[in-house]
């Protein structure tokens, strides 16, 4: 396979990215691995599915092949298409197996720590061109990216969830990210059919600074009584034009991870619009978080983490 991207060594901008299907790694079969592997392997690239939890991974796996099984029955993809989707996908929990990897999808658990870590023993696992994106939410680009021995070929690249079925992906450079990195990273996401939005390297980026004080509010409206959840699940998308309703996408996106991300995004910016509102503490301690345990807002039966 012929290198794709532009050596960091070197101190011109970078070659074109070529669009052959490349090798490519998501780190994290959850909710957005699952959902980014889901997209890489659709549009043709070999994508290997690595996570440290054999039953995540298998869950992620599981995830990823029912969407294309849905999708043929919506004949939004042909058999012959779903088959070819499903055979670029692979599964590993070892991190050794990303060797031929072009790029790298980080979407791992949200801790800097865990995450510096991982980018720094890729380093020497593959190649100088391997480039590094990371799917923080909350996170700075630029402290992942300490951690490398090239933080030029860092990006962050924020998924909206669910990813398979949402075209927007913000694009944040770290301090040191190079522009051979920057710009392969648009043209890689370009060719995935997404849209690029470029962001700078601020807590929440553009997105969740919008999109998490909503999601607090609607929960407050819910607690203070206003209405129930299918009647503002029905309301929302009817008047504000979303693809969905503010419950069903926080049953997608994790209780959990709502809270982690509305608190860190409180203790970083100070501002009390980001607090999550007290049902969410209640039902992350009871363990209902939405699809990925079967009940959040609602009931599910099935272990999908998102619908095709
Ligand atoms: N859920 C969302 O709506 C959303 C949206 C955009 C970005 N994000 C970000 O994406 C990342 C992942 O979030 P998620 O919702 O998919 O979380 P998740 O809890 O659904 O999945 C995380 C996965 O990472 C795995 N994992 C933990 N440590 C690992 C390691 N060292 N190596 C490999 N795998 C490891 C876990 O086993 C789990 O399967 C976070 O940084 C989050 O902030 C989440």
């Amino acid at each position: 396979m012929g290198r794709a991207f532009a050596d960091p060594e070197r101190s011109d901008p970078g070659e074109p990215v070529s669009n052959e299907s490349k090798t490519v790694a998501v780190l994290g079969a959850g909710t957005m691995g699952s959902g980014i592997a889901t997209v890489l392997a659709r549009a043709g690239h070999r994508t290997i599915l690595f996570d440290i939890d054999e039953v995540n991974l298998t869950r992620g796996i599981a995830t990823v092949t029912s969407f294309f099984d849905n999708s043929v029955k919506k004949g939004k993809l042909t058999e012959t298409q779903a088959a070819a989707a499903k055979g670029a996908l692979e599964g590993t929990t070892d991190l050794t197996a990303l060797a031929p990897c072009e790029v790298v999808v980080e979407a791992i658990l949200e801790d800097l720590a865990l995450k510096k870590e991982t980018f720094g023993r890729l380093d020497g696992i593959v190649s100088e061109s391997t480039l590094f994106h990371t799917n923080t939410s909350t996170l700075s680009v630029t402290g992942i990216a300490s951690s490398s021995r090239i933080p030029g070929r860092v990006v962050g690249t924020h998924y909206c969830n669910p990813a398979p079925l949402m075209k927007l992906v913000e694009v944040a450079d770290g301090r040191h990210t190079a522009a051979w990195a920057h710009k392969a990273t648009i043209d890689f996401l370009s060719s995935l059919g997404k849209t690029t939005v470029v962001t700078k390297d601020r807590p929440g980026f553009i997105v969740n600074r919008f999109l998490i004080p909503w999601e607090n509010s609607c929960i407050q409206a819910l607690e203070a009584g206003v209405a129930t959840k299918e009647a503002i699940d029905e309301a929302i998308p009817g008047a504000l034009g979303h693809p969905m309703g503010p419950f069903r996408l926080l049953d997608i996106v994790g209780l959990d991870i709502h809270q982690q991300v509305a608190t860190r995004l409180y203790e970083q910016l100070r501002d009390p619009r980001f607090f999550p509102p007290p049902m969410v503490a209640r039902m992350v301690a009871a363990g209902d978080l939405g699809r990925k345990t079967g009940r959040g807002f609602y009931d599910y039966d099935d272990t999908r983490l998102f619908g095709s």
